[in-house]
Parts: C-alpha cells; sequence; structure tokens
C-alpha cells in the first residue's frame, strides 16, 4: 500500500486527518479522529506501563511553553535548525538538504555546510519539487525551528513552545533529584506534546508542526551505575552500525542485545538495555519486527547534545522511518542548565569511607590586597583561589599572576605571592557533587500509530469476497470488541445484547455496539478498523435452560468459540492483555456454526 492510501485509509475511517479543513487546513496539524485517538491512548498506556511502571521510573507532565533562558542553555536556540531554500519563482519553502539526498547518493546532507549544500543543488540542477524553477542561485539559509512566543502582556519575556519534551524534565532536575532522594540512579519520563516549524511537514503523521512524544530521561552515575542487562542480553536485534553504512557493501548486523554490547557494537550498556527493552515493547504492541531495524547515527548526523545514538526504524511503504532515538546525551544537558541556572544540576555522592585529601587553600591579606587594587580587590581574592584549586604550581615563585572579567574586557594583575597566603590543607571529605548522565529514549507517538497501520493492514478471502482488515494487537486496538444481535427482530436477543454491552463497559471495556445490516458486513466494518473480538448474541445463547451464552469471533482468523456470557467480560480482558486466542477455544471449545451466515 503507498503512502498517500495509508493516510486516505486512515482519514476514512476516522483514525486522522489534517485539521482545521474548513478553514483550508494547516499543514503540519493533524486532529485524531474517535478511531485514532483511542489507538494513540492505547500507545501511550502501553508505552507507560513498559518505560514508566515496569522500569520503576516516575512520570511528570511540565508545561508546554518555557522562557528563552532555558533554550539559550540547551543549545535550542542557536543549533536547532534545518537548511531553508526558498524558490525564487513560486515562494515555496523546502528543507535543502532533503532536496541534495533525494538527487544524490548523499544520505546525510545535513551534515554538510550550506555553501556546499548551495553547490550541490547548482551542480545537479535542482528544480523546486512545487513549480519545477531550478534552484541553482538560491540561499540556502539556517532555519531555527522553535516556534516562538510570548510570555505575558506588557514587557513580556520571550518564550517558545518546547520542541521537546525533554527540556521540561531537565530544567526540573533540582526538585527531581530530592524527590529521588539525591540517589541515582533513577529515570522521569513525560508524555506529551512538543513543536517544531518544520520547513516542509509530510507524511500524514511522520512530520508533523505538534506532534507527542514519549521521553524517559535516565539519570545515571557513569562510573557505578550499571543497567539490568541480563533481563534483555537473549534479545535479538537488527543493527544497522555506523561503520556498516559507510562501507561500500555494508550489511545489517543480526545479534543479540548481550553480544552487541560485550563486543562494543553498543558503546553504552545502558543504551543497549533499552534497545532491547524498545525491542520486545514494539513486538509485543505489533510492530512487525520484519520491517524494524536499529540504525546508529553518522557521526555528522548527531543532534548537539548526543554523544551517541541508534535509532528505531521501521519500514513503511518502501521507506524507513525513524521512529525513536535512542541517545547517550553525557553530562551536556545538565551542565548547561547549571551553568546558566541558578539551582545545582549536580548529586551529591558519598563516598564508602571518607577520604582524606590535600586542598591548595589561600588566605589573601586583604590589608595590602585593597590598597594595591582598589574595587578590584575581592575579584583578585576569587582569582587567587580558584587559581589554587587549578593550579598550585602557581605559587612556587616570588610573584603570581591573575586574570580578572572575561570576554574582551580582561585585566591582568601581578602580586607578591606572599600577600596570597597559599598554603596546602589536609581536609576530611565524605563525598563529592557530580553531574550525573543522561541515557534518553525518545518515542514519536504518531509515527508509531502510522506504522502499526502500516503494519496491521491485511487482505484476505472470507466465503469468497476479499476482505481488508487491521491485524491490530488487541492491547492497542480502539475497541476491545463488539456487541451484535443476530438478528433485530427477536427481542430476547436486543435484550441481551444491550446487557453484555452496557456489562462489558461496566467492566471497563471499550465495545462499539451494531445492530444494523447483516451480520457480515457488521464483521466487516469491525475489521477494517481492527476490533480484535466480536461478540454475537443468537438464539442458542438465550434459549434452554443452561447458563446465557455468547459467540466471540477473533478478527484474523475468524474462529469463534462460544462462552458463557459470566466468563465474557474476564476472557475479554485475558485477551486483551495478550492471551492467544487458541487458550480460549481450548477452554470453551471452537464453535461449529458460522454464524456470519446464519
Ligand atoms: N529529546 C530527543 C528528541 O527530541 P528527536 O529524534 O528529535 O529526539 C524523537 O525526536 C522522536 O520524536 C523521533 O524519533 C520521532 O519519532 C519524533 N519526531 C521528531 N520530530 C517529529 C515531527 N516533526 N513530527 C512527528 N514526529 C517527530
Amino acid at each position: 500500500m503507498a503512502r498517500g492510501d495509508l493516510v486516505e485509509l486512515a482519514k476514512r475511517r476516522g483514525f486522522f486527518f489534517g485539521s482545521n479543513g474548513a478553514y483550508g487546513g494547516t499543514a503540519g496539524f493533524y486532529t485524531f479522529g474517535p478511531q485514532g485517538a483511542a489507538l494513540k491512548r492505547n500507545v501511550e498506556d502501553a508505552w507507560r506501563d513498559r518505560f514508566t511502571i515496569k522500569e520503576g521510573n516516575r512520570e511528570i507532565e511540565s508545561p508546554t511553553i518555557m522562557p528563552e533562558p532555558v533554550f539559550e542553555a540547551s543549545g535550542h536556540l542557536d543549533g536547532f535548525d534545518d537548511m531553508l531554500v526558498e524558490c525564487g519563482e513560486c515562494g515555496a519553502s523546502h528543507r535543502a538538504d532533503h532536496l541534495v539526498e533525494a538527487a544524490t547518493a548523499i544520505e546525510d546532507a545535513e551534515a554538510l555546510p550550506g555553501a556546499e549544500v548551495e553547490t550541490l543543488i547548482a551542480d545537479h540542477e535542482i528544480a523546486c519539487p512545487s513549480c519545477g524553477t531550478q534552484l541553482a542561485g538560491e540561499e540556502v539559509e539556517s532555519f531555527n525551528l522553535m516556534f516562538a512566543t510570548d510570555i505575558g502582556p506588557g514587557d513580556s519575556q520571550p518564550g517558545y513552545l518546547r520542541p521537546e519534551t525533554a527540556q521540561g524534565i531537565f530544567v526540573e532536575f533540582p526538585r527531581l533529584k530530592e524527590y529521588a532522594r539525591g540517589s541515582l540512579p533513577f529515570g522521569i519520563t513525560q508524555i506529551g506534546p512538543a513543536y517544531r516549524n518544520e520547513i516542509s511537514p509530510r507524511g500524514g503523521l511522520l512530520r508533523l508542526r505538534e506532534f507527542t512524544q514519549a521521553e524517559l530521561e535516565q539519570f545515571i552515575d557513569p562510573e557505578t551505575d550499571e543497567p539490568p542487562i541480563e533481563r534483555v542480553a537473549d534479545v535479538d536485534v537488527r543493527l544497522y552500525p555506523a561503520t556498516e553504512q559507510n562501507a561500500d557493501d555494508g550489511e545489517y548486523l543480526d545479534t543479540t542485545v548481550g553480544e552487541a554490547v560485550s563486543s562494543g557494537v553498543i558503546g553504552s550498556e545502558w543504551v543497549g538495555y533499552y534497545l532491547g527493552v524498545a525491542t520486545r515493547w514494539y513486538d509485543r504492541i505489533g510492530v512487525d519486527m520484519d520491517r524494524f531495524r536499529f540504525r546508529q547515527h553518522l557521526a555528522g548526523e548527531r543532534a548537539h547534545y548526543a554523544a551517541d545514538c541508534w535509532d528505531a526504524e521501521s519500514e513503511v511503504d518502501g521507506d524507513w522511518i525513524e521512529i525513536a532515538g535512542f541517545a547517550y546525551r553525557g553530562d551536556y544537558d545538565l551542565s548547561k542548565h547549571d551553568e546558566y541556572g541558578d539551582d545545582a544540576f549536580t548529586v551529591f555522592k558519598r563516598y564508602d569511607e571518607p577520604k582524606t585529601v590535600e586542598r591548595a587553600t589561600v588566605d589573601p591579606d586583604m590589608s595590602v590586597l585593597g590598597p594595591k587594587f582598589g574595587s578590584d580587590a575581592a575579584a583578585v581574592a576569587e582569582a587567587l583561589e580558584t587559581l589554587a584549586e587549578r593550579d598550585p604550581g602557581a605559587f612556587d615563585h616570588d610573584t603570581v599572576e591573575v586574570e580578572i572579567g572575561s570576554g574582551d574586557d580582561v585585566e591582568t594583575y601581578e602580586l607578591d605571592a606572599d600577600v596570597a597566603g597559599f598554603s596546602i590543607e589536609e581536609v576530611t571529605e565524605t563525598g563529592e557533587h557530580i553531574t550525573p548522565h543522561v541515557v534518553e529514549p525518545s518515542f514519536g507517538v504518531g509515527r508509531t500509530v502510522q506504522t502499526l497501520l502500516a503494519h496491521a493492514y491485511r487482505t484476505d478471502e472470507v466465503d469468497g469476497e476479499t476482505r481488508t482488515y487491521l491485524a491490530l494487537e488487541p492491547a492497542v486496538a480502539p475497541r476491545d470488541a463488539a456487541v451484535f444481535p443476530l438478528v433485530t427482530s427477536d427481542e430476547r436477543l436486543i435484550e441481551l445484547a444491550d446487557r453484555v454491552a452496557a456489562d462489558l463497559r461496566e467492566a471497563g471495556l471499550s465495545v462499539a455496539y451494531d445492530d444494523s445490516g447483516s451480520i457480515g458486513r457488521r464483521y466487516r466494518r469491525q475489521d477494517e478498523v481492527g476490533t480484535p473480538f466480536c461478540v454475537t448474541v443468537d438464539r442458542d445463547g438465550v434459549e434452554g435452560d443452561g447458563a446465557e451464552t455468547v459467540t466471540v469471533r477473533e478478527r484474523d482468523s475468524a474462529a469463534q468459540v462460544r462462552v458463557p456470557v459470566d466468563d465474557l467480560a474476564d476472557e475479554l480482558a485475558a485477551l486483551r492483555a495478550g492471551e492467544p486466542f487458541e487458550t480460549c477455544i481450548d477452554r470453551y471449545g471452537s464453535v461449529d456454526t458460522d454464524v456470519e451466515t446464519s
């Protein structure tokens, strides 16, 4: 199925569609319809269950607008740019690096300087995709992807819509570490919207201007904290390391997480651990693992904060798309916020035993510094203290030099070394302040939803007719079940079907009710939106002296079992939690009667 077809199908069946259609539509914004909103919410719940609850992490919810200094510190203000080229003829904007990648064999044009991309556009005679005019001679500019806004009226403060949920976690680290009682490792998750003013949104949910991220920031002490790697060591993974991408005959590496970590292909045990956890999770929610891989970022492709990064990629309609990134962010984020913010973005690491260490200190004679340096005396004293810590040998000579000020305004002062009162003292220390490192699994929820739809799309033949259906996993399907009375002419069937639907809803299951058209058509309607089980109330279920029963039909196999109404909610809940339908058949026995034709 071509990507356009999937987007069309998503619209037709109520999964997602372009927003603001009554006002001409707004590129880069999508609304999730009733089926899509339920599917998305189920994906988020499944993610929360795995990456927050089962991993022992904690979830927060922070504002989506943040003040400018946050993004000065994070580097987004200066570095979160894409390459923009505008068509001189029709005015359309395009990602210059993407145009170059499409027209050449270059895979990471993003890493090239703008001038080189301009040359490539000219050399390859690249034309505007919108109107066909040659783009040679057009300037390639850096375009910052953040949406700017004003916080408050009047002398308002500049702010930005967050381009990643992660920053809402990093800026609150000083408080979050207290909730973790100052002890590493700990992980904080957040699921919520992120905003990027993408130059050319495309592909349904693939490149949006507002999208949902599910992110985990794992704070670790890089020297001592280790993940429980043994839990995922035997998970099979398909890796596409940077070395293989650069080789002429590069190949996938089919291996296990344990082997990839011990051989150093995956450089960080923590990254390896989360690749293993994510592999199992993607498999569980219905990603086709034959159309899935982890691709390591090439050197020029890595974000400004990442020391190493692997992307989870899925194949959708012939293209590989990035659905999540697993980055080793080091101490980049917390160091930056420590430098720019007012609070301490460090944790105190207690030693096993107190340590006695030698510490260089100064005790400057201010009665000499005052008259000699006037208003700069305090700054000179502070500079002496810093120098003693950094370079105690500087005090071995008769005179010592210090610099005060910054940038172009630096003053060098010389003074007699004995005025500094330099000495080496022995002190006992119980620990030290360290900046934690961050390992970040970062998932795009919309791209996951689009992958699930693409991988679940199936056609087969039932009763001599072609049927299309979505083989969505029960754990994420928009509905848990649909309930039908076989015929509407029998009051007993309507009464029981109404009661069954109401009871299932009370039990927390999401249930559709349909009594219109032939039973076959009703099955088809549910198959098309991926409802995994259809419950039909027929005469056999209400007649006789025994307990009331219904038939339960499984979407993919069309197999049926007859289940007592009293067991139904528990049985459907078990099926949603992953129980195979065969277990249900073993328990109740399959139904010979094909209710589709009755
Ligand atoms: N905090 C790290 C971070 O934001 P990213 O690779 O820029 O990393 C993470 O984004 C994930 O968010 C991506 O793997 C992708 O699934 C999703 N994503 C990024 N930009 C997107 C966009 N414009 N539209 C839809 N999803 C997007």
